[in-house]
């Protein structure tokens, strides 16, 4: 794929580029909903990329081509507005970012090229937002610093894109290390790098389903959140511990009180998770999910009949340990955490199982931990 994005930048401009990146896509294993409520997340970057093929030009302009949608995009420096394709908007929000952030860029023509599937709920954005910020600093002589690029990328999503999304999706896809999962703490965003339980493997199940007004939908949930947060008197969700929720928390009702209940539980849940897996326990680690799973479904109300389908079905198989919905939600894309040496048998089951529930086909696949944005050798076989 990294190659294709090469000679694909070779058949457009008749040269070879100066520079390859790659930045990778993401599961959550849990840890849903919490980045924005300065909780903890447990993402894992993954074998699926965005990569961008590039050479520096004299000018200030950034011409670039997307071979998944057969589309160009470009802009001065300098003088650009919004509007355009959406897969564009992000190259423009990177460099809004940079420029913010008071960075000197220079003017480059490259192409992209990903196989992370888009709106599935695993980060084809940030992996985007991160093969272009690579490709910037590596053309500019901007020293990359994961955690600082990060937040930039974050910055331009809230304010360029208008997601306000939290800094996971980001933070894994730039400092995600390989072979392991990354514990995050999204207050001081300090890192823990920490591995599968052993002879374990996540198997993300696609329910074809793309998500729908999620946009809208997301910032709801987060101004919900930011409202309880505000009920207990605190600066976010994180500060409210179980006791304090349960002793005075009924005086939020609506759907405050359920979405407060998610996020305070969830926070819990993650860190548990991240012993299971320091201690290789793959039954309490699935166990975990699958209670993160019917909270988000049953409190924050961010499931759909498709992903709860696929997880009933995931769950049923006795290789199974757990399984959820993973991302933002929605639609898109569970995870299932299998016994390695039984995958084979796990994804056609699941898939007839989905197929009889509910019609379409289900697109499983097994996901390797991967590192994070990278760049890579322009001759190099990956
Ligand atoms: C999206 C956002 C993340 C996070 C998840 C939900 O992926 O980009 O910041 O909030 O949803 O956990």
């Amino acid at each position: 794929m990294g190659c294709r994005a090469v000679d694909g930048f070779e058949a457009r401009y008749g040269e070879m580029p100066e520079v390859l990146a790659r930045a990778p896509g993401r599961v959550n294993i849990i840890g849903e909903h919490t980045d924005y409520n300065d909780g903890f997340v447990l993402p894992m970057a993954i074998d699926r990329f965005v990569w961008v093929a590039a050479r520096g030009t004299p000018g200030r302009r950034v011409s670039v081509y997307s071979m998944n949608f057969g589309e160009a995009a470009g802009f001065d420096l300098d003088r650009f507005s919004r509007g355009g394709s959406g897969w564009g908007e992000y190259v423009k929000g990177v460099v809004w970012a940079f420029r913010e952030a008071g960075y000197d860029l220079v003017g480059w023509k490259g192409v992209v090229r990903g196989n992370v599937p888009v709106g599935a709920g695993l980060s084809s954005s940030a992996a985007l937002e991160l093969a272009v910020a690579r490709i910037f600093a590596y053309l500019s002589g901007i020293p990359w610093e994961p955690v600082e690029m990060a937040k930039l990328c974050q910055r331009a999503e809230n304010q360029w894109v208008g997601t306000r999304c939290g800094i996971m999706d980001q933070l894994v896809s730039a400092a995600g290390v390989a072979g392991h999962a990354l514990l995050i703490d999204t207050r001081d965003l300090s890192l823990e790098p920490v591995p599968l339980p052993p002879g374990t493997t996540l198997v993300v199940l696609d329910t074809g389903t793309r998500r729908n007004l999620a946009g809208s939908a997301y910032n709801e949930r987060r101004s919900q959140c930011e409202a309880a947060a505000r009920f207990f008197g605190v600066p976010a969700l994180r500060d409210v511990t179980l006791g304090e929720f349960l002793a005075k928390g009924a005086g939020m009702g609506g759907p405050f009180w359920q979405r407060a209940r998610h996020v305070i539980t969830e926070n819990a849940r993650t860190l548990d998770a991240a012993d299971a897996m320091r201690r290789g326990d793959a039954k309490a680690l699935g166990r975990l999910m699958s209670e993160s799973h019917r909270s988000l479904r049953d409190d924050f109300e961010v499931s759909s009949r498709e992903l709860d389908a696929v997880v009933e079905c995931a769950m049923a198989r006795p290789e199974c340990y757990g399984a959820r919905m993973t991302g933002a939600g929605f639609g898109g894309c569970a995870i299932a955490l299998v016994r390695s040496d039984s995958v084979d048998e796990f994804i056609p089951s699941v898939s007839s199982c989905y197929a009889e529930m509910i019609g379409i086909s289900l697109k499983a696949y097994p996901c390797v931990p991967s590192g994070g944005a990278t760049i890579l050798p322009v001759a190099g076989k990956i």
